[in-house]
């Protein structure tokens, strides 16, 4: 049987790791970027194909037998039991405009369960970590999701997928309905770090479609860890395969799934 890795032997390669992608990402915002576009508004920049490249050079040289899922699709599947789940650069619209909001983002898969979630801010030097049981921490420091009751009292975030033109579940409907209960609603482009902020306290609650699990799997440990809940928008239980996520402090649960489960299926186009 596959021994399990303990967290110093995750953490003593992965944050080393994010640091240097994060700065290399930090030192390179402001340059122009080579641009391609895998959709209409959904692009790739050559700062997310060198990040990319970076971590898998760096797995593959220290677990050689894990599989990798990388966004930019540099994966490479093996059968092992672990698994790499990558997001070189969440946040890449805001990137390639210069806006400074944006992360590294890598959990590690045993057996179907993320057993280790890093997403690390450049700009803000935060490091957001947890390990499968074992809390969850900013910068060290161990991090707790808010307490709010009431969606009135909530500060919210969600996001809007790349298909979303497309698409007939463009969350237009739940974003409207969630507008007109909570206290107030942001959109700030990177999924991994508004998950984050829920488990640090700043989000009371975040909801999205269409995700994949390279932007939900290494916060999503990072949030639960840290005493959030999350569930899929009708309250089942949701995995990083799943396409509606919904990840917020307990007291606040049944409520806001409630607005969500009012906006299933009706879309405003
Ligand atoms: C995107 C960001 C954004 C979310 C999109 C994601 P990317 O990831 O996380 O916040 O709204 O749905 O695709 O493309 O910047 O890695
Ligand atoms: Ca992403
Ligand atoms: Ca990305």
């Amino acid at each position: 049987m596959t021994q399990m890795l303990t967290k110093d032997q995750i953490f003593s390669v992965i944050v080393p790791l994010v640091k240097e992608v994060g700065l290399y990402q930090k030192n390179k915002l402001n340059d122009s970027h080579d641009i391609e576009y895998k959709g209409e508004i959904n692009i790739v920049t050559e700062v997310d194909k060198n990040s990319e490249q970076m971590i898998i050079d760096c797995l593959q040289n220290h677990f050689p037998e894990h599989d990798i899922m990388a966004e930019e699709g540099s994966g490479d599947r093996k059968d092992s039991p672990y698994k790499w789940i990558v997001d070189p650069l969440d946040g890449t619209v805001n990137y390639s405009h210069g806006y400074p909001h944006f992360a590294v983002s890598i959990a590690l898969e045993f057996n179907g369960q993320i057993l280790a979630g890093i997403v690390y801010d450049p700009m803000r030097d935060e490091l957001f970590t947890a390990y499968k049981g074992d809390g969850a921490t900013l910068n060290n420091k161990p991090i707790h999701c808010a307490q709010p009751k009431k969606l009135i009292r909530s500060l919210m975030a969600t996001g809007f997928a790349y298909n979303l033109r497309t698409s007939p579940e463009n969350n237009l409907n739940h974003f409207k309905n969630v507008l007109l209960k909570a206290q107030a609603v942001r959109r700030d482009g990177t999924a991994s770090l508004d998950i984050c902020y829920v488990a640090c306290g700043r989000y009371d609650g975040f909801w999205e479609l269409n995700l994949f699990p390279w932007d939900t799997a290494a916060a999503l440990l990072i949030a639960l860890e840290a005493g959030a809940v999350s569930s899929k928008f009708d309250g089942d239980e949701f995995n990083v395969y799943e396409k509606d996520i919904v990840v917020c402090a307990p007291g606040i649960h049944k409520e806001f799934v409630g607005v969500l489960k009012k906006g299933l299926k009706k879309s405003l186009f």
